[in-house]
């Protein structure tokens, strides 16, 4: 047996994989009775871009359209939206915010310029969809919103003329301009990113250079009438450690003037394998499956890595690591834009955001909010449009079954479990998470990883007095089933009957490639 995680995660190499036709077993202990962070509903949290169909056409069709709208938004979208009770929203970006001019969106819209979108694909933007369509969005859905602002081509004054715009009630130029244009009172806005990967598209710059225009635009951002900014700071590539190092100490160091002045560090992780190849999303193999799901387990290390060095400054956990851009990027769907960076979606995308969204939970102690790239219609989206149709993906009912975990207490959790191998390379089969919600029910989320072999589970519940389980499934025929417009969904949620309480230990049935909730109580 080969310890791999130290508190809570070990597995056992073994070379059982090959033969399909066997079940896997795995040993696990739930401990209910050593709770004590709370999984930050954040880290259910979706990234809207201005990048191809993820605002226009998938959001915003605007108000005289035929699809049915509530002031120029989707009805579909929001509905299908709030049953995954999106917690927070970050737009406009992305590379796109450092370069976009918030007052270029605000007024009546036929007097809005348009720009070209340089990064993506160089379509026009007419700017009908800005700052108050965005917090209408945010409204309709009940979720708080991310601003990302523009440090890369924008100005100190200018960003912090949108922090007044947005939160001011006082009698100043941008709120009178904000109330001219039809809002009265202020909203409030918690979230604010500092730039957007100000290594690269947000500025090509140095950690140091970076470090030191966090803290002046960070200044300038104000506090307006009990409103407070929880300011997140950029972060490196994601294994520049450096760049981590640089902004911690800056926090905290022997010069630590940025204290006051920051409340969240960004970590922006996809999962690609190679760059130059990225390969579809649909079509690949149980060789392909392995090496998506091999990386994106890597997320658990970077969080362990960025954590270790933000601990040194930070004993008291005060800076929340925010995983703002994460999830599958492959190639686009053939026929489409390159730069709209539009992709379907299958059981292999519902398994990376079961197993991404385990991690987050188990390491809710940093990670204080996760933000999925993106919502609709680019990259890894929970919902997929075609002119008035919507398509449902597996990674929405992956968010739909976790949204249970949402506020709740993380339980630890012990994994033994077989390897999972391939060629040469072996991974743990199995990915497990836990809470206990604020009426005492504890949720269960297991993904089985092995495309082939079901496992034997037995779970034993430390502190847990339940007799009463039920459960959810998603699973499917094939790995790279998916949901398609006008046709039946082949991935979605099911009801899981394949657990019972045996002596006071759980056991269940865990079909090969399929995530379950249980829930006990
Ligand atoms: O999500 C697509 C792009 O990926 C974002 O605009 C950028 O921040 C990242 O590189």
């Amino acid at each position: 047996m080969k310890a791999l995680r130290t508190t809570v995660f070990t597995f056992l190499l073994s070379s059982i994989s090959i033969i399909h036709a066997q079940e896997l077993t795995g040993n696990i202990v739930i401990h209910a009775d050593a709770g004590k962070d709370t999984i930050s509903k954040f880290i259910y949290s979706q990234f809207a871009e201005h990048l191809g169909r993820g605002i226009y056409g998938g959001i915003w069709v605007g108000e005289d359209s035929p699809i049915p709208n509530t002031r120029g938004i989707r009805n579909d979208v929001v509905d299908a939206l709030k049953k995954i009770n999106v917690a927070a929203i970050r737009w406009p970006g992305g590379c796109f915010a450092d370069e976009y001019h918030w007052k270029d969106g605000i007024g009546p819209r036929n007097n809005r310029p348009s720009i070209v979108n340089t990064n993506w694909g160089g379509v026009t933007e007419d700017n009908s969809f800005g700052t108050h369509e965005f917090m209408d969005l945010c409204e309709q859905l009940g979720a708080e919103p991310v601003i990302c602002g523009n440090i890369g081509s924008g100005t100190v004054q200018e960003m912090s003329e949108w922090v007044q715009y947005l939160t001011s009630e006082g009698d100043n130029p941008m709120s009178k301009l904000r109330r001219m244009n039809g809002r009265e009172k202020p909203w409030k806005v918690r979230f604010w990113c500092v730039g957007n990967e100000t290594w690269g598209c947000g500025g090509i710059m140095s950690p140091e250079h970076y470090a030191n225009e966090l803290g002046r635009y960070s200044h300038f951002l104000r506090n307006y009438d009990g409103n407070t900014l929880y300011k997140i700071s950029s972060g490196g590539l994601p294994e520049d450690y450096n760049w981590t190092e640089t902004i911690m100490k800056k926090w905290k160091g022997t010069d630590g003037w940025l204290q006051g002045y920051l409340s969240g560090y960004s970590l922006h992780f996809y999962t690609v394998n190679d760059w130059s190849k990225k390969g579809s999303a649909t079509e690949f193999t149980e060789k392909d499956w392995f090496a998506t799901l091999q990386k994106t387990l890597e997320m658990e290390k970077l969080i362990k890595n960025h954590s270790a060095i933000m601990d040194k400054y930070d004993t008291e956990k005060r800076i929340g690591l925010i995983v703002d851009e994460w999830g599958n990027w492959f190639d686009v769907e053939p026929g489409t834009n390159p730069g709209f960076l539009y992709q379907q979606n299958s059981l292999r995308d519902a398994m990376v955001a079961a197993v991404n969204l385990n991690i987050f939970n188990n390491h809710c102690s940093r990670v204080k909010m996760a933000n999925i790239a993106q919502m609709v219609n680019v990259l890894q989206a929970m919902i997929l449009t075609r002119d008035s149709k919507i398509v449902l993906t597996p990674t929405y009912y992956v968010f739909k079954m976790y949204a249970v975990h949402q506020d709740a207490v993380m339980l630890p959790v012990t994994i033994q479990c077989e390897s999972y191998s391939n060629e040469a390379n072996s991974i743990p089969s199995l990915n497990v998470s836990a809470s206990k919600d604020k009426e005492g029910k504890i949720h269960i989320s297991f993904a089985n990883l092995h495309p082939a072999q079901p496992q034997n589970i037995k779970c034993e519940l430390k502190g847990i007095s339940g007799s009463k389980i039920t459960g959810e499934i998603i699973t499917a025929e094939e790995i790279n089933a998916y949901n398609d417009f006008g046709k039946p969904e082949m991935v979605n949620i099911q009801k899981f009957n394949g657990a019972k309480l045996q002596n006071g230990i759980l056991v269940l049935e865990l079909p090969a490639k399929s995530i379950v909730t249980l829930e006990v109580k």
